[in-house]
This record gives C-alpha cells, structure tokens and sequence, in this order.
C-alpha cells in the first residue's frame, strides 16, 4: 500500500473523510515522511473560539518596516496571540507544530532538506490555510528559541491584510520582480519579537512563472540557509485550483495540508496527495471537525499508531 493511500486511509478509518456540514474545530494527522519510515503520526485537537468571519482589517500601527499587531483583532479571527495563556487552540497548535519543528532542525541521516521551509496549504478555498498559517507562525514564534518569518504567498489573495493588517508594503512579487530590491528591503518586524513578516507584494499576471522563477529558487535557497534556526511559514493558494500552489510545492521542505472536515472528499485528498508527491514530508490537519474525542490537555489526545 502506498504511503498516500496509508494517509487517506487512516483518515478514512477514522471517519475523518466524509461529505458535507461544516464545522469549527480543527485536528492534524501528520502523514509519514517517506525518507523516515511509514509511521503514521496523529494527533488531534479541538476548538470552541468562533472566529468573526467577516473581521475587517485589522489596524497597525505601521513605522517603518516595523508593525504593533493588533491583538485584539486577531483574537476574534480565531489566532493564538501570547496575552492569552492556555487556551484549547494555543493547546492545540503547540501539538501541531512539535512534528513540524522536529522535521525542521532534524540533524544527521534523518536532515529534511529545507525542512525549516514548511508550506501550509490545501485542495480548495476556505479550507483553513491562511487560520492555520498564522496560528502556526505565532504558536512557534512563541517558542523560547525559535523565530519566524511568516511569508503571504498567497498572492492572488492575499490573507495578511485581513489577519494581520497589513499587506500592501512591498513583498515577495516585488522582490522578485527587482533585482536591486533586497529580502531585508521587504522583510516587517513585528512587536512580537520572534515573528517577522513578508507580505505577498504588488499583484502580477505572471506569478505562477515569478514563484517558478530562478529568483524565487534562489530567495528560498537564501531563507532556508541563511536563516536556518528560522522557520520559514508560508500561506498559499489552493492546490487543486491554481498553478502557484503546485509550483511552491516542488521547492518545500515540508507541506501541511489542511483538510475541512465533512467538506473535503477523500477523491480530492487523494488526489491533493498526489499532486505534491514530490515533498517527502506532508502533514495533514483535520480542520472545522465539529466534535472532537480527545481530552482537554496534549498528553489525553496525541498518540501514534502504525
Ligand atoms: N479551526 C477553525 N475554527 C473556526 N473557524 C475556522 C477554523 N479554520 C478556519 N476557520 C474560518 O474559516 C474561514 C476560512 O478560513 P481561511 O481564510 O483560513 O481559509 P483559506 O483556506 O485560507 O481560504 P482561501 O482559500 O480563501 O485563502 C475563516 O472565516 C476562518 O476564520
Ligand atoms: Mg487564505
């Protein structure tokens, strides 16, 4: 049995893939990387919050190069944000990022290449990307001796704006689209220390082939080397529904692909799964699942099966 039918089918076997009624709660199952065995990793969470789905853009306090978020705001989208001590979403992403993070910075024969540039997507829109993105990013940047840079390359549709509040700075096109436009031109700093920012810039017809581009392989060379205790986060387009998104794909480290719950038939999954082959580690959240069996704390809801 191939490792995406393993995946699908432990999803399935678990009742995660069905049709219809959306939800808000949200759970993982790491698919097993193939370069290191054919574990299958899950664990699963849940979330009462209900986000504001219609949040107007977040306001910052904009100074050069440097933002104050505004947490408030992003509390009503459903994000972790330092102020709020132990709630059952930060619980849940701590359990989602442990995986992520390990892959990262794997040293020796079990070293993921690029393992720090972890891609977060998912077959369709509304899925969950860009809640997850962010709730990822904070989640880490929260961590003791960790930083990120969270990159909107969802450059159709930009999220940052909506979540963040900000977005229409120069960004990711720009920087590939000029050559004497450096990262550090572009680069946001954040009031949160550990979290740093890279919009996804000024619109452009021909995106698809500036994130295919030489440039862009050199820009994620340059990320994932030259910042290497750094997680590099990026929100992106839907996979089954644009090129981008499968053009990111082939150059991640990691991808994490996000799957709503009683929406997404395990047909797209599968066929999701197929489209980014290429990525040896691919994660899975179960996203918007309306109930949740495990217990409130991370040692009642992780575990592992073969
Ligand atoms: N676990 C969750 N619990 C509650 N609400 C959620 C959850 N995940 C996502 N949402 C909500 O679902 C909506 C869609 O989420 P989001 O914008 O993250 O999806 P997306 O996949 O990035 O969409 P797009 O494809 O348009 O970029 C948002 O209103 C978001 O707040
Ligand atoms: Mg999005």
């Amino acid at each position: 049995m191939s490792i995406i039918e393993k995946a699908a089918g432990q999803l399935e076997k678990e009742g995660k893939i069905s049709a219809k009624q959306p939800s808000p709660d949200v759970s993982i199952s790491p698919k097993p990387a193939s370069a290191q065995g054919n574990d299958t990793l899950r664990s699963e969470v849940s979330q009462s919050h209900t986000p504001d789905p219609v949040a107007a853009p977040a306001p910052t306090s904009l100074t050069s190069k440097r933002i104050t978020l505004n947490l408030t705001k992003m509390r009503q989208y459903g994000i972790v944000t330092p102020d709020e001590g132990r709630t059952q979403i930060a619980e849940q992403f701590r359990v989602i990022k442990r995986p992520l993070l390990t892959n990262a910075f794997n040293k020796g024969a079990d070293m993921i290449k690029n393992g720090n540039l972890i891609m977060v997507t998912s077959a369709l829109a509304g899925e969950g990307k860009s809640f997850c993105t962010v709730n990822l990013a904070m989640s880490i940047a929260m961590e003791m001796d960790r930083t990120v840079l969270l990159v909107d390359a969802d450059v159709a549709r930009p999220s940052m704006p909506k979540i963040l509040g900000c977005g229409t700075e120069r960004g990711l096109l720009d920087i590939l689209l000029d050559e004497n436009l450096d990262l550090a031109d572009v680069l946001i700093k954040t009031d949160i220390e550990k979290l740093t920012l890279l919009t996804a810039g000024r619109r452009h017809s021909h995106s698809t082939e500036l994130l295919a581009s030489q440039s862009m392989g050199a820009l994620l060379k340059e990320l994932a080397q030259r910042y290497a205790d750094r997680i590099v986060i990026f929100d992106s387009p839907p996979l089954l529904l644009t090129s981008e998104a499968r053009v990111l794909a082939s150059q991640m480290g990691q991808i994490v692909l996000v799957v709503e719950a009683e929406t997404t038939s395990q047909q797209t999954v599968k066929e999701t799964l197929r489209q980014i082959e290429s990525c040896d580690v691919v994660n899975l959240i179960y996203n918007k699942a309306r109930s949740f069996s495990g217990g409130e704390y991370y040692g009642s809801y992780y575990h592992e099966s073969a």
